[in-house]
């Protein structure tokens, strides 16, 4: 499983491209709102990502309708050789899908939810799909169970053209776990569950006890 960040904030994409792991960055218009990002600036700061970023980037259209999301698209895609169009999973979206990745334009199909979404995505011809994991937690479903049915379901079918599972709206490193468990391509997550994701309290103390006894060596 690869991953991917799922933030607009470039310290964020430094840092975590300078640990040697990272393979692509996702962003959505509440992630760039977040960082206090202005519409004047988006594309810009868009090239600033795909800079740093050896991998795919996410830059997602607010348009709602086909026209309006295919010419987004066009003009996201050339920004930069690894921007991918990030296009909600609705009727509108999987006619602008169509038409982009005719164009040999890459969409990652988001705020996928079930099963029969993910296929009609697959066939519309999206590169990426992005299913949510916490927000159908959100509302009391089992989001990892959902994940793991559209791995199962995409993994059923040839649709002619790559295909690849991004675990998405991920919250925690269990998250994680689970996605690579089960065979997710990609899980893109925000900062602190990357960091999270290295951390564990026995390596920390492994550490701890390893240092005290070198010292022990040294003196020795
Ligand atoms: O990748 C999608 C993500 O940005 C949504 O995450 O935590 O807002 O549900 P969240």
């Amino acid at each position: 499983m690869k991953f991917f960040l799922d933030t607009a904030d470039l310290n964020e994409i430094e840092e975590a491209a300078s640990w040697g792991a990272l393979a692509g960055v996702t962003t959505n218009p509440s992630l760039y709102a977040r960082i206090g990002g202005k519409v004047a600036d988006f594309e810009n700061h868009i090239a600033r990502i795909c800079e740093v970023v050896d991998g795919p980037v996410s830059a997602e259209s607010v348009a709602m309708t086909r026209d309006e999301i295919i010419a987004d698209g066009i003009r996201l895609a050339a920004i930069a050789p690894n921007v991918v169009v990030k296009v909600p999973t609705m009727i509108e979206g999987l006619a602008a899908t169509r038409a982009l990745s005719e164009r040999g334009i890459k969409v990652n199909m988001t705020l996928c939810f079930t099963v029969p979404q993910a296929i009609l995505a697959a066939r519309s011809g999206a590169a990426f799909i992005s299913p949510f994991v916490g927000r159908f937690d959100d509302i009391s479903e089992d989001g990892i169970s959902q994940l793991y049915d559209v791995v199962q379901a995409i993994g059923n079918y040839d649709f002619g053209h790559d295909v690849e599972i991004i675990a998405a709206s991920v919250r925690s490193a269990n998250h994680v776990a689970q996605a690579a468990l089960m065979g997710a391509d990609i899980a893109t997550v925000p900062f602190n569950v990357l960091k999270k994701c290295v951390e564990h309290p026995l390596t920390d103390r492994g550490l701890e006890s390893f240092l005290a006894d070198w010292e022990k060596v040294k003196n020795a």
